[in-house]
């Protein structure tokens, strides 16, 4: 077979295997040494070791990987890349110690990016979103979700999902748009947030038929929509035929890890506080448990308990979400430093969880998240020795080249 591009000379290949894996085995991860990948029409044909000669014919080009190490390129599952504006004002009142929710009740937080959104033009957003998004890719980031949220109204609810779309066309990348009107109680809504609810499930028709969401997400939260108000929102949104993802017990721990084993949502997102019998649920079921160790970091809060998640045998993703309020950076890398160093993560476990089981968490486990024949060849080489350096030496970025569909997106 004649491959059209074969990259050679890889120090170290490291995958997991599809479709995802939970528990314990997310630790076994496959390593080949002296390997190349061969690739025809941007799918992956062969990944091997040693001899790459078979695969060589007219119009094969070759790529010397200088031994560097590879890897499936990474996948961030939870994203709130589009937003207006940044929120450095608040630095200081984060710095005193105001709670992040009561900067929210105050009318700052999510309130301040949603007044900067919706004073952002089309094209505003755009460019400032694109900028981000490179930076993410620098870091490896081949496929990645996105969500709306800060417009919590339907016109600017809209703007955000267009620049989406229109990132997902201009870079060619995988991106998944998730549909989150439901972030927060606009102040047009103040104490009235079951009115709200029934205006955004009625924008949920207009997103429908205009198809610009995926997925369907809620933050399900103390002082924002409670177990009750998400349970009878998502199931709407299900009946629609929309995926679910849900801001699960990120500061309180109200019983969204538990809501979305019972819908069958495709990911529970951050779960710093579920509850021990919540994580029993998750483990049960087949939805992700998407960790979010950048959001603690960054809030000064507890860091999910990933050990024991991974002991009751959940599908464990790790995102960075990446946002103007709780998550502001874009080192992918630097998320999955912090899987290791503070969810007490093992190197093999991190890259399945950023691989893998972070494609599980956007529906793209049969096209993307491991270097395995057919699928796409979404590949990261890093300028490390090991898996394990890259996470132990943290805060830089590794990457040497991105490679999506089979074409370099990006080269130190
Ligand atoms: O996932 N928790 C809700 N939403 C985001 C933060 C959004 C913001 O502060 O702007 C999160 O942490
Ligand atoms: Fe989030």
């Amino acid at each position: 077979m004649n491959a059209d591009l074969i990259i050679h000379n890889i120090k170290t290949l490291y995958t997991s295997a599809g479709p995802y894996q939970q528990g314990e085995d997310m630790d076994k991860i496959v390593e080949l040494h002296d390997a190349f990948i061969a690739i025809v029409d941007g799918n992956i044909a062969a990944v091997e070791s040693g001899e790459f000669a078979g695969f060589v014919g007219k119009g094969t080009t070759l790529m010397d990987a200088q031994g560097l190490i590879a890897m499936p390129g990474f996948i961030d599952s939870h994203t709130h890349l589009v937003y207006g504006g940044s929120r450095e004002g608040e630095f200081r009142q984060k710095l005193e110690g105001i709670p992040y929710l009561d900067i929210l009740k105050q009318g700052g937080g999510i309130l301040k990016s949603v007044e900067q959104t919706r004073a952002s033009s089309f094209d505003e957003l755009y460019q400032q979103s694109l900028k981000s998004l490179n930076i993410l890719m620098s870091y490896g980031v081949t496929s990645l979700e996105i969500k709306s949220g800060y417009g919590l109204n339907l016109e600017t609810e809209i703007k955000q999902l267009k620049v989406i779309k229109q990132l997902k066309e201009d870079t060619k990348l995988d991106i998944k748009a998730t549909y989150l009107g439901a972030h927060a109680i606009p102040n047009e809504y103040k104490n009235k947030a079951n009115d709200y609810l029934e205006t955004v499930k009625s924008d949920l028709l207009t997103i429908k038929q205009e198809n610009l969401a995926d997925f369907v997400d809620i933050f399900c939260e103390d002082s924002v929509f409670d177990l009750e108000q998400s349970k009878d929102f998502l199931s709407y949104a299900k009946d629609l035929g929309f995926n679910l993802k849900i801001h699960a017990d990120e500061i309180v721990s109200l019983g969204g890890g538990g809501l979305a084993a019972e819908l069958k949502a495709t990911s529970a997102d951050h779960l710093m506080a579920v509850s021990d019998s919540d994580i029993k649920e998750l483990a049960k079921s087949k939805t992700v448990t998407n960790l979010l160790p950048a959001t603690s970091f960054y809030l000064n809060k507890t860091y999910a308990n990933a050990r024991k998640m991974i002991k009751e045998g959940c599908i464990v993703a790790l995102s960075s979400d990446y946002n103007p309020g709780s998550s502001p950076s874009e080192n992918f890398q630097f998320v999955m430093q912090l899987g290791a160093n503070k969810l007490k993560m093992t190197p093999g476990e991190v890259l399945t969880a950023v691989t893998i089981n972070a494609a599980k968490a956007i529906n793209l486990e049969q096209s993307v998240g491991s270097l395995e024949v057919g699928k796409q060849a979404d590949i990261v080489l890093l300028d490390a020795p090991n898996l394990p350096y890259v996470l132990y030496h943290y805060g830089i970025n590794h990457t040497s080249k991105v490679i999506k569909n089979g074409k370099v997106i990006f080269e130190k």
